[in-house]
Formats: C-alpha cells, structure tokens, sequence
C-alpha cells in the first residue's frame, strides 16, 4: 500500500478503479479464433441447408388440363383456355393439320392479352404493337423484353392435353428482319 500519492493529473478514482479500458478492448487470440470457428460453423451449416434445399424441394408438378378436341378445331383456328391455374390465360393455335402450340396469353411486355392473327400469321399486342412469333413465341417486334411462355401440349386421340409450360428463362429478343419494318411482313 502506497504511503503517499503522487501527484497525478488523473483523478484519484481512476488510480484505484482495477478495470482498465484497454484491457477490455484486447481480444486474445484464443478469443479471435473461436470467434473465426463459430463464424466458419454457421456458414457451413447455412450453406448445408441451402444444399440440402435445392436437393429436397421438389420442381412443381404442372396439372393436365384438357384444352380442346382436336375436330373443334380447323386449321388456323384458336381455342382460349386457362392454364395451370383458372388466372393464366392462354390461346392455343392449330398451325397444320398435325400441329399445335400454346402460349400464355399474357404480353411479356406490360401484360395485355396478344391474340393470332391469321393474316400476318403471328400473335400480336395490340397495346403497343408487339408481335410474336406463332413458331416458338419469340419476339418479332416491338418492346416486349421476352418470348411469350410456351405451353406443352399433348395429343392423347381426339384431346389435346395442356401438361406444362416452357420457362421464359431461355427468352431472347429476337428481331426479324422481316418483319423489322411493317406489320404485312410477319
Ligand atoms: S403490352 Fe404488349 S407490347 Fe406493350
């Protein structure tokens, strides 16, 4: 025990208080590498689960939802239906005699509905003049960013069976160049 105290500019309080900040701020490495095995430890065990996820969850199952009998439909004729759900509005177009597609009904663009048109025999948006390709969906012209998505048909006899729908994932602009300056060339 101190006798005398020397004269300090800091307050006697701090002479005696036996916690010291610096002290208290000094991490040990013992406590930075248990930090560092803790932090690797939750990143492992999050990315498992995320792994384990993509493992597990299922793609969802599409429905089969009957669209059309086929004598109903002539050549160059359109039926409308819903799918997969009743809010999904789709149009299916007979291009030939033994051929079918189906696309969403919903412009890629700002989501009004396209419809065929016979004569330039393409789908088109009559809000701001898109135009899609009747083959396979992909934009002709106009703004839309993406192909319409697709929907797989089926022919089981005399039905055509509505069975999934192609991701628009794959969407591409795609501009023909013949129909890169009027709507008569599509
Ligand atoms: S909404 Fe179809 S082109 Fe704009």
């Amino acid at each position: 025990m101190r006798l005398f105290h020397s004269p300090s500019k800091e307050p006697l309080w701090k002479d005696e208080f036996s916690v010291f900040t610096s002290d208290e701020r000094y991490v040990t490495r013992r406590q930075f590498t248990k930090f560092l095995t803790l932090a690797s430890l939750g990143m492992f065990v999050g990315n498992l689960w995320i792994l384990a996820k993509v493992r597990f969850t299922k793609t969802p199952a599409f429905p089969t939802v009957e669209v059309a009998d086929i004598s109903e439909i002539p050549v160059r004729g359109v039926k409308l239906f819903t799918y997969p759900t009743a809010q999904d509005h789709c149009i299916m177009i007979r291009t030939s005699e033994e051929e079918y597609v189906g696309y969403s009904q919903k412009c890629t663009h700002l989501s009004c509905a396209v419809y065929y048109s016979a004569k330039n025999d393409c789908l088109e948006c009559p809000c701001h003049q898109g135009f899609f390709s009747v083959k396979d969906g992909s934009v002709l012209q106009g703004p839309p960013p993406r192909p319409l998505p697709q929907i797989t048909l089926e022919r089981h006899g005399a039905k055509l069976l509505a069975v999934g729908v192609k991701g628009s994932s794959t969407a591409r602009w795609h501009l023909s160049s013949c129909c890169s300056s009027s709507r008569s060339g599509c």
